[in-house]
């Protein structure tokens, strides 16, 4: 049986068969670009072969790194930002326990430029023995090389340069950018980012494995499982076969429709980064041209309390695609109270999660009957070998959902346009003129 399963009916009013039959053969052509490589950014495909590319030496040396760090460290700091930093996060954040008695923790920095969050940290790593890994594929990105700056001269001086040396790993281009640069020269042990695999399709290389092994998740079953995804998606050629491509579908139909924004939602506080994550492979990957489905995240049941208003009621322009989990090994009874103030001896016999499901069950119908059309995502369980299954799945069905919408989905040109300014602001080299007509505007 599949890891993952789809359910659309929920969303099936909101368009006709033959809307549903034309668009069939669009994403169908999306996935022939996909899978023939023809499509714009087809240098950066590296991702869709992944899970049977695997060289072991390297996953075994990925392994070593993180079993050296776990031995050495209480904390592993994952220096990184969009794709360099939200899949470890994702992943870390699914599987570790609520409230942690141990093991390796991994923080992570420079995927922001706080400057209180930094002195809070160098506090809080002062009576603990830590390890740095900066994953940066360009190796020039700002806000982790302002961090790494920081803290590899803090651990030289915890440690001395010999030990520092042992306690840094770097991850980043083979051959180009500062971060390369510096790492030669300082000796560091070095993994590889593939030059055709793009940072928010990376969680499965270094960049994601490094921190995820050292959190102790077991990232060969990640492999595994997205090596199974591989299996289903790539030899699934139909839509009936494939939910990766009847997701790309139906978003897409809907977008037509005016359902401009994609609103993953979950009832498991795990996968609140997990929807972080996905926010940035399709946001990144299909905001541009001026088109592309605005994709925003909500944490059920909490924020039924706060957003549930206004995806009830407001503006309808959102569709909803749920994130369901379907056995949590965990639960917890509700309790018989005999004086029954709260009334609620109505749900004794039941579990919490068994009430959570009835909540995400009667908050579907309600948001459906109230103009927002529902898909239901079904994973199993969560378990590393689904994450990696659903990570491939996300990231196959991006490519064909990108292409279906007529965008390069592998490129992030209008991420550019604030690094510019904030650069001619601050004088970097280069950017005077830039600054100027900044300053004039400012002024
Ligand atoms: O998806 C992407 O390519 C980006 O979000 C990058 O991951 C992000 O900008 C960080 O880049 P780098 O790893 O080069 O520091």
């Amino acid at each position: 049986m599949s890891a993952l399963s789809l359910d659309i009916s929920l969303a099936k009013s909101f368009f006709t068969e033959e809307e549903y039959n034309k668009m069939k053969e669009e994403v169908l052509r999306a996935r022939d670009v996909l899978e023939s490589h023809s499509g714009l950014g087809n240098d950066f495909l590296g991702w869709l072969d992944l899970p049977m590319d695997y060289d072991h030496r390297e996953v075994c040396r990925i392994k070593q790194a993180a079993g050296r760090i776990q031995e050495s460290s209480d904390v592993l700091l994952a220096v990184g930002i969009g794709g360099s930093y939200l899949g470890a996060k994702s992943a870390i954040e699914m599987f570790k326990p609520y409230f942690p008695k141990g093991g390796c923790e991994v923080i992570f920095v420079g995927n922001q430029i706080s400057g209180s969050y930094m002195n809070e940290l160098l506090e809080y790593l002062k009576d603990k023995d830590y390890s740095i890994n900066i994953i940066s594929k360009s190796g020039t990105t700002t806000e982790p090389a302002i961090a790494f700056r920081i803290l590899q001269k803090a651990i030289i001086e915890k440690y001395g340069k010999e030990e520092a040396k042992k306690r840094i790993f770097a991850t980043t281009d083979k051959a180009k950018g500062a971060l390369k640069t510096l790492a030669t020269a300082e000796g560091y042990e070095t993994f590889i980012v593939p030059d055709n695999v793009g940072g928010r399709f990376s969680v499965l290389t270094p960049v994601g494995l490094l921190p995820i092994a050292a959190a102790g998740i077991d990232v060969d079953k990640m492999i595994e499982g997205a090596r199974q995804a591989y299996l289903d998606f790539s030899n699934n050629k139909t839509v009936e076969s494939n939910i990766a491509l009847e997701y790309a579908l139906v978003r897409n139909l809907l977008y037509r429709k005016g359902k401009k924004i994609e609103l993953l939602t979950n009832y498991e506080p795990r996968l609140a980064y997990f929807a972080e994550w996905w926010k940035q492979l399709f946001g990144e990957s299909e905001g541009k041209d001026h088109k592309g489905i605005y994709v925003a995240s909500a944490n059920l049941t909490t924020d039924l309390h706060s957003l549930g208003q206004m995806i009830q009621d407001g503006e309808r322009t959102i569709m909803e695609t749920v994130l369901a989990v379907k056995h949590n090994s965990l639960d917890t009874k509700i309790i018989p109270d005999e004086l029954n103030l709260d009334g609620l001896n109505y749900l004794v016999g039941k579990t919490m999660n068994e009430v959570n499901a009835v909540a995400m069950q009667g908050t579907m119908m309600a948001h459906n009957a109230g103009g927002v059309p529902c898909m239901k995502l079904t994973i199993d369980e969560l378990t590393p070998y689904n994450y990696g299954y659903l990570v491939y799945f996300f990231e196959y069905a991006c490519g064909v959902s990108a292409y279906t919408l007529g965008v390069n989905p592998f490129n992030q040109p209008g991420v550019e346009a604030y690094k510019k300014n904030m650069f001619a602001l601050l004088g970097k080299p280069g950017y005077e003129e830039l600054r100027e007509e900044l300053l004039k505007k400012l002024n």
